[in-house]
C-alpha cells in the first residue's frame, strides 16, 4: 500500500514514530477513499501511545505549524499542504460488572478498529518502519470494499448502540458508494430505529444531505423508509406513501413519484437546494388531497401549502432559515407554472409573468418542472417536452426583448411624486403597479421612455380619485 502514501507527511510521521517508539497508523475514511480511488480529504492518524506528542513533534519539524490540542479527548490536529491531519490515541472500551457504562481506556490498534462503525472504515495502514505501508485489516474490510458491502465489525446491535447515527451512516454510504448493507446489519437498523431519537437533528441532516447529494438519492431514501428511519425524523415524506382509491379511481403514489422526480433532476444538477425543492415539491399533497365527484383526485393549493410546510420542515430539521430556504419555497410554490403554461397556447405575456415571478431562478424552475413529467404515457411526455422547448425558446426571446428577469420599476416613486406634486399616498403605488402590469402584459416595452409616456396616459384616472393620506 506504500504507493498510496504519497502525502509527504507520512514519511515524516514514520520517522518521528520510530524515534519516539510510538506505534502509528493512518486509519478510517482516508484509507477507504484511496482504495476506492476517490479524492481523499482529512487524514486520521491513530497511535498506540501519545497522539498529542506525535502531532506536536511533527508540526514543529514541518516549520512550527499551529497545533490545535483537545486535551480532554486526547486529540490534536494541524493543517499541512491542503490536508487536515488529526491525531488520536487508540482506545478500547471495557465494561465493569457494576455498571453498563463503558470505561474508555488506552487500547491496541485492533481495539480501536473494533470500535469503529463499518469494516470498510476500520482499515488502517501502518506507518511503522518494520511494516511501513502494510494494510491492517482484521475484519475483512478490503474484501467488503471489493464486494461493495456495508457491515459492522462487531455484532451490529453493539456498534449501533455506541452511536445510533451510524444507522444513518450505513444508509448514506450505501447510497453514496452504491453498496449493499449486509442483511444482519440492516435488520439491526430496523430493530434499533427508535434510538435515532437521541441523535441531534444537525447530525441526522448532515447524513441526509449526503444521501441527497449521492448519484441516485432515491436509493438511500428508499432504504431509510424500508428500515423505518425515515418516519422517525421526516414523517411528512413518509406520508406521501400509498394510493387511495374511490370508485375505482386511484391517484399516483406520491412517494414514488417524488423520488423519481428527484433522481431525474439529479442527473442534471448537483445543487443541493434544487434537489430539496424536488424532494418537497408535492409535500402538501397528502394534506390537500380530496376526491371530487366528476373530477377525480384533486390537490388544490398544494403548492402554496407546500411552500409553508417547507418553512416548518426546515425549522424542525435545523436546515438553514435563510435565502436557501426561500429559494426552495419559491420553487415549490411555482413548480406547476411551466407545465400549466405549456398546456396552453404560450403567450408572451404569460411567459413574461413567469419570468417576473421566477427571476434568476427561472432555469432551475424549468429543470424542476421538466423532471416533474413522469407520466408513463409516451405520447403525453413527448408532447410536454416539445411544449417545454417552445416555452424555453419564448423565455429567451421575451427576456432578450423585455429583460423582466430582474425587474426594476422603470419609473420610481420619487419621480411620480415630483411629476404630479403628490403627498405620500397610495396613488403612487397604484400608478407604479399599473406601469408594471402594462409591461408584463406587453402593452408597453420595459424601458423608461415608454413607461413615462404611459404614466402620463393613465395618471388622470388615478388622480381623479382623491389621494388617501
Ligand atoms: N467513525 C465511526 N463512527 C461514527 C463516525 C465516524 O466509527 N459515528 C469513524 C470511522 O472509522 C470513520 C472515521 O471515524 O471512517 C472518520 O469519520 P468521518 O470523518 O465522520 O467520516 P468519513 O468516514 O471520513 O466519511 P466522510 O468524509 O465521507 O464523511
Amino acid at each position: 500500500m506504500q504507493e498510496y502514501l504519497k502525502h509527504p507527511v507520512f514519511k515524516l510521521l514514520s520517522e518521528i514514530a520510530e524515534e519516539k517508539g510510538i506505534e502509528t497508523y493512518v486509519i478510517g475514511g482516508f484509507v477507504r477513499d484511496i482504495l476506492l480511488h476517490r479524492p481523499s480529504k482529512d487524514i486520521d492518524i491513530v497511535v498506540h501511545g501519545n497522539g498529542i506528542a506525535l502531532a506536536e513533534a511533527a508540526a514543529k519539524r514541518l516549520g512550527n505549524l499551529t497545533v490545535s490540542v483537545f486535551k480532554n479527548f486526547g486529540t490534536a490536529m494541524f493543517r499541512y499542504k491542503g490536508m487536515e491531519i488529526e491525531f488520536v490515541g487508540a482506545r478500547r472500551e471495557s465494561y465493569r460488572a457494576d455498571s453498563r457504562k463503558p470505561i474508555v481506556e488506552e487500547g491496541s490498534i485492533e481495539d480501536d478498529q473494533r470500535r469503529r462503525d463499518f469494516t470498510i472504515n476500520a482499515l488502517a495502514i501502518s506507518l511503522n518502519r518494520e511494516n511501513y505501508g502494510s494494510l491492517i485489516d482484521p475484519f475483512g474490510g478490503l474484501q467488503h470494499l471489493e464486494e461493495g458491502l456495508i457491515k459492522t465489525p462487531l455484532e451490529p446491535g453493539i456498534t449501533f448502540s455506541d452511536d445510533p447515527l451510524r444507522m444513518m451512516r450505513a444508509i448514506r454510504f450505501a447510497s453514496q458508494l452504491h453498496f449493499k448493507i449486509e442483511d444482519r446489519t440492516f435488520q439491526a437498523i430496523a430493530q434499533n430505529k427508535e434510538r435515532l431519537r437521541i441523535v441531534s437533528k444537525e447530525r441526522i441532516i448532515d447524513e441526509f444531505n449526503k444521501i441527497m447529494l449521492s448519484p441516485i438519492p432515491s436509493k438511500g431514501i428508499y432504504l431509510l423508509d424500508e428500515a423505518g428511519l425515515l418516519e422517525q425524523f421526516f414523517p411528512e415524506l413518509s406520508a406521501l406513501k400509498g394510493i387511495d382509491t374511490v370508485n375505482g379511481i386511484g391517484h399516483k403514489d406520491n412517494f414514488h413519484h417524488t423520488l423519481t422526480v428527484l433522481d431525474t433532476l439529479s442527473l442534471h444538477t448537483d445543487n443541493l437546494w434544487l434537489r430539496w425543492a424536488a424532494l418537497l415539491h408535492d409535500i402538501a399533497k397528502p394534506v390537500t388531497k380530496k376526491f371530487v365527484q366528476g373530477q377525480g383526485w384533486t390537490f388544490y393549493g398544494h403548492n402554496y401549502i407546500g411552500e409553508r410546510m417547507v418553512g416548518k420542515i426546515f425549522n424542525r430539521l435545523k436546515l438553514p432559515q435563510n435565502e436557501k430556504m426561500k429559494y426552495v419555497q419559491k420553487l415549490v410554490n411555482l413548480h406547476m407554472r411551466p407545465i400549466v403554461l405549456s398546456e396552453d397556447i404560450v403567450t408572451d405575456s404569460a411567459v413574461r409573468r413567469l419570468l417576473f415571478d421566477a427571476g434568476d431562478d427561472i432555469d432551475d424552475l424549468m429543470t424542476l418542472a421538466e423532471a416533474d413529467i413522469t407520466s408513463k404515457n409516451e405520447e403525453k411526455v413527448k408532447r410536454f417536452l416539445q411544449n417545454f422547448r417552445i416555452v424555453r425558446q419564448k423565455l429567451k426571446e421575451v427576456e432578450e426583448k423585455d429583460s423582466v428577469r430582474n425587474f426594476q420599476p422603470p419609473i420610481s416613486g420619487e419621480e411620480i411624486i415630483a411629476t404630479f406634486n403628490l403627498p405620500p399616498c397610495r396613488t403612487i403605488g397604484d400608478i407604479k403597479n399599473a406601469i408594471k402590469e402594462a409591461i408584463l402584459d406587453g402593452v408597453i416595452s420595459n424601458n423608461y421612455e415608454e413607461a413615462r409616456e404611459y404614466m402620463f396616459r393613465i395618471a388622470p384616472q388615478f388622480l381623479e380619485k382623491k389621494p388617501e393620506q
